[in-house]
């Protein structure tokens, strides 16, 4: 079926539920009633795209066997918000730096450094954080051991992630030395991630709802920023559990500031630092 010009009617509340609730149910993500005129765009751009008409008809091929499934990872993303930025808060990305610094002063780094960046979106987290444990090795003279897995739910976003190429817009969020150390300038104008920082981070798809079918590997780093805020509180709560249980013993996990309110653990303990929000596993004293 090809573009259609006819018009999609508007998405009637009921009709906005039952979206929101697959949404949710699915990949996690909250939406608001403001949000539906923005969910009823996406839905109908895709749906005259593919000659579909009727709302409910296009909820029947999303869920419903292969086919659905294929469709439900061309729906989700155009539907998550994928916003992102090099060194987004940059106090964040500094305390992984003083972080591993320490480490390496205090010849506790015995093994790979390890990074997990959740929802890493068109990746200039990853990269961002690639530059960052790069200048710690390369200050203490050491090989680079480290590598950084970076996740997300929209093969779009993964995709131009993979590709590394960015434009000079995205690149101002970097410090000249910054820019000028990891990026070379392609002959379109845009800049392109050195290849150093490329080969360490191996981008996957997946969703972090279903976070037990992620291979568990234990982490330095789990780096999870603007993400849990599209969810609802308790589920918050659950996937900052499991993200802690993925941490090695002194491992450290840093969230967006203010995206977790009231959440403890009885092994993660709050770095003292009101400019970040970031918690610190600690080994559990023994009764
Ligand atoms: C707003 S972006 C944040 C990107 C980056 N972490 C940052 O702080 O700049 C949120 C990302 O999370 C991804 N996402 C949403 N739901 C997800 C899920 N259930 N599992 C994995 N990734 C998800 C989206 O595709 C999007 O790329």
């Amino acid at each position: 079926m090809g573009w259609s010009l006819r018009t999609i009617v508007d998405l009637s509340d009921s009709e906005f539920e039952q979206w929101s609730k697959l949404l949710e149910e699915r990949a996690g993500i909250q939406l608001t009633l403001g949000q539906k005129s923005l969910l009823q765009s996406q839905l109908s751009i895709r749906m005259r795209e593919l000659g579909y008409e009727h709302y409910s008809d296009y909820y029947s091929l999303v869920t419903d066997g292969l086919q659905g499934r294929l469709e439900w990872s061309i729906l989700i993303d155009r539907v998550a918000v994928k916003e992102t930025s090099f060194f987004r808060h940059r106090q964040s990305f500094e305390y992984v730096r003083h972080y591993l610094q320490d480490k390496i002063n205090n010849r506790q780094l015995n093994d790979s450094f390890d990074v997990w960046s959740v929802g890493c979106s068109t990746g200039e987290e990853p990269y961002s954080l690639a530059m960052v444990i790069n200048d710690c090795f390369e200050l203490a003279q050491l090989e680079p051991y480290y590598g950084i897995t970076s996740l997300d739910i929209s093969s779009t976003a993964l995709a131009k992630a993979r590709l590394g190429r960015y434009l000079p817009r995205a690149i101002e969020q970097m410090t000249t030395e910054e820019a000028r150390r990891y990026c070379t300038l392609c002959n379109d104008g845009n800049y392109e991630i050195v290849r150093k920082l490329r080969d360490r981070i191996c981008f996957t798809h997946g969703n972090i709802l279903q976070v037990s079918e992620i291979p568990n590997v234990p982490m330095d780093v789990v780096f999870c920023q603007n993400l849990l805020v599209y969810f609802r509180r308790w589920l918050r709560r659950d996937i900052l559990n499991s993200l802690a249980g993925r941490l090695k013993p002194g491992g450290l996990l840093v969230v967006g500031l203010g995206e977790v309110m009231d959440w403890e653990h009885p092994e993660m303990k709050r770095v003292a630092d009101d400019k970040i929000q970031a918690y610190i596993r600690v080994e559990q004293k023994q009764q």
